[in-house]
């Protein structure tokens, strides 16, 4: 049965949540689910906003022959063709055949790797045009590697309305209402931010260049591929992608990551971190081998203090804590402050190792030399331990 919710005159949520989902691209775990949006707009034309994944398909067209209300769909606009939002492509023309589909000429390029479809249905659209739809006018405005490159926003000026694609997106399935001021810094800014860093977070320099498109448009309403619909202080949500995509920490703090076989390597990194709260710095801490490396990824990329411990394992870094570090690695992470901590019962070699993964990254600076625990971290390497913490201190404090 349909399950619509209107959010504007004449715009109706068409989207559906996902809550079986296990893992997100077959890589993210997402416990709270993932919505797929969509939106229909019943201007003088009728105008769907992209169409959904194929685990919501049923909802999906129920709801859009629910709010099409017996009208024939006039326009379908593509705005990103990756299949969680293009998997009922097919299947939607299929049922509204008479639909024009509106995307820039490598989305339609995109989409026929995919899919056989008539090609002559594209109308090919490019950054700034425009498309009258009664009242209303659809303007494109093009956003490439925010996530793809065929990627595209569209801004209807006479409303303030910006549909985004995946950006200012977030894991999570929407729940009744579909506005985040109902709940969202509370539910799901940490998803947000998992789904930045992980989906996004390389692109920051792409995301910098639509900020600065989107910084000229009057926005009343914001409508993402995924999670909530921003009606109300998207300034400050604004502001995360801001610093996000500007790699600056969003807090002041250390992030403590260790890997531990036996416990040792874990009671160093608990040292440090014990010393660290002691001095009244904020300090959380992480074992890379039971937290997803997403949310690793997304705390790492969140603090400005880093400290990474793990054990010698196969003569190298331990697995996770290595999967970790070449994630960080492929997703960009720069700019921050980190300190090492090795362990190793005949031959530890994981500090080094480690040091030449982050020192590939940009504007990294290790605070100390390192500390290198021979199993227990007793007598001198406590001592280590507790002087390197205070090094972090003074910095974090200077
Ligand atoms: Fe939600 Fe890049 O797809």
């Amino acid at each position: 049965m349909h399950n619509t919710v209107k959010i504007g005159n004449d715009l109706f949520y068409v989207g559906a949540s996902d809550r079986r989902i296990a893992l997100f691209e077959s890589a993210f775990p997402v416990p709270r689910g993932v919505s797929y949006n969509s939106y229909l707009l019943t201007d003088e034309k009728t105008v769907l906003f992209d169409t959904v994944d194929r685990s919501v398909s049923t909802q999906f067209f129920e709801n859009v022959r629910f709010a099409l209300g017996g009208r024939k769909l006039d326009y379908l606009v593509v705005q990103h063709m990756e299949p969680d939002h293009s998997a009922t492509f097919s299947a939607l023309l299929s049922a509204y055949p008479e639909a024009t589909v509106v995307a820039t000429k490598k989305t339609a390029s995109m989409l026929s790797h995919y899919f056989s479809y008539p090609e002559e249905k594209v109308l090919a659209v490019g950054e700034g045009d425009t498309l009258s739809v009664g009242k209303r006018t659809l303007r494109f405005v093009l956003a490439p590697m925010v996530h793809w490159p065929e990627v595209m926003f569209t801004y209807i000026p006479e409303e303030e309305i910006l549909f985004t694609a995946d950006a200012f997106g977030t894991f999570g399935a929407l729940g009744g209402g579909v506005f985040a001021d109902e709940r969202f810094e509370a539910e799901f800014l940490p998803d947000a931010r998992r789904y930045y860093f992980n989906i996004v977070g390389k692109y920051g320099v792409q995301v910098q260049n639509v900020l600065k498109k989107a910084a000229g448009l009057k926005i009343s309403l914001v409508c993402p591929l995924h999670g909530p619909v921003w009606r109300e202080n998207f300034g400050w949500f604004l502001q995360k992608y801001d610093l996000w995509s500007r790699y600056v920490p969003e807090e002041r703090g250390v992030a403590v990551f260790y890997a531990s076989v036996y416990g040792h390597t874990q009671n160093a990194a608990e040292i440090v971190a014990t010393a660290l709260a002691g001095e009244g710095v904020p300090v959380k801490v992480y074992d890379v081998s039971v937290t997803d490396v997403s949310e690793l990824l997304s705390e790492a990329f969140r603090y400005s203090h880093l400290v990474f411990a793990s054990t010698t394992y196969n003569n190298g870094i331990f697995v996770n804590m290595d999967n970790f570090l070449r994630d960080l690695a492929a997703h960009g992470l720069r700019g921050r402050k980190y300190a090492l901590i090795e362990n190793g019962s005949w031959s530890p070699q994981a500090g080094t190792l480690m040091r030449g993964i982050l020192g590939s990254m940009k504007d990294m600076t290790e605070l100390g030399e390192g500390v290198t625990i021979l199993s227990a971290a007793d007598g001198a390497a406590r001592e280590k331990l507790l002087s390197l913490a205070e090094e972090i201190a003074a910095d974090f404090r200077g």
